[in-house]
């Protein structure tokens, strides 16, 4: 392990990544990158510039033009578009649907793994996303891949999206987090795979609590060995 060490978070959505990306990176002191987040700016961009989808000489330039960042705040973060806070207009459903399709294009992959990569250059930090184990960091120095039941995860969404007030049906919602799980998986550039070194976590029938002590555990275990393999050598 690295003495800045990179941690690569990855796993369908409502599988619990966000507040558990976020409470690990609060937990070890590190920074938390949001990958998502940056995909669904992209999309937003798109979207008031009126982009279609599918126009990927356009989608490249816009990347080329944008700018992301991350503003470090109390609860939450920040999440800035050319400066202005688009945190909340970045998680309606209507940009989630967009975002899926916005985040198979090439370009603006290239794009977005360009920058997480210099984002996370100097370790410390909690990457989450769906294809970071395999794609922005192989070499990370902990990953994880978490899941659970669609049905389950379904229901989370359900739960969030009505604490925000908003009009939803379960069996809807469900029925959308299983699309845009076959979408994620079955897209050509970088599909929702787990790296064959990742630690697999169902969260199912865990809470926060129980999946964050786990994965406390196991940063620690790679600490340990990669302390003792320095100590010992191969
Ligand atoms: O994690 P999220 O729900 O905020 O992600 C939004 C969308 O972006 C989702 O359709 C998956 C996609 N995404 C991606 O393709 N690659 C990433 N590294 C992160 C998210």
């Amino acid at each position: 392990m690295n003495n800045e060490p990179i941690i690569a978070i990855d796993g369908p959505s409502g599988a619990g990544k966000s507040t558990l990306s976020r409470r690990l990176a609060r937990a070890l002191s590190y920074t938390y990158i949001d990958t998502g987040a940056m995909y669904r700016s992209v999309a937003l961009a798109a979207q008031r510039a009126r982009i279609d989808p599918d126009d990927d000489s356009s989608l490249a330039e816009l990347c080329d033009t944008i700018r992301i960042e991350f503003v470090r705040g109390g609860e939450s973060d920040r999440v800035l578009l050319d400066g202005e806070d688009v945190s909340s207009e970045i998680r309606t459903p209507e940009n989630s649907l967009l975002t899926s399709r916005i985040s198979s294009r090439l370009p603006v992959r290239e794009a977005m793994v360009r920058l997480q990569r210099e984002m996370g250059a100097r370790g410390a930090v909690v990457l989450e996303g769906r294809d970071i184990g395999t794609v922005v960091f192989p070499e990370a120095d902990v990953k994880f891949f978490l899941s659970a039941s669609a049905r389950e995860r379904g229901r989370r969404r359900y739960e969030e999206l009505k604490a925000k007030g908003l009009e939803v049906d379960l069996d809807q919602t469900i029925a959308e987090v299983e699309a845009r799980d076959a979408a994620d998986s079955a897209r050509e550039h970088a599909p929702l795979l787990m790296a064959a070194d990742a630690f697999d976590i169902d969260t199912t029938q865990k809470n926060i609590e129980e999946v964050l002590e786990e994965m406390l555990h196991v940063v620690e275990a790679k600490r340990l060995s990669a302390a003792q393999f320095k100590r010992n050598g191969p």
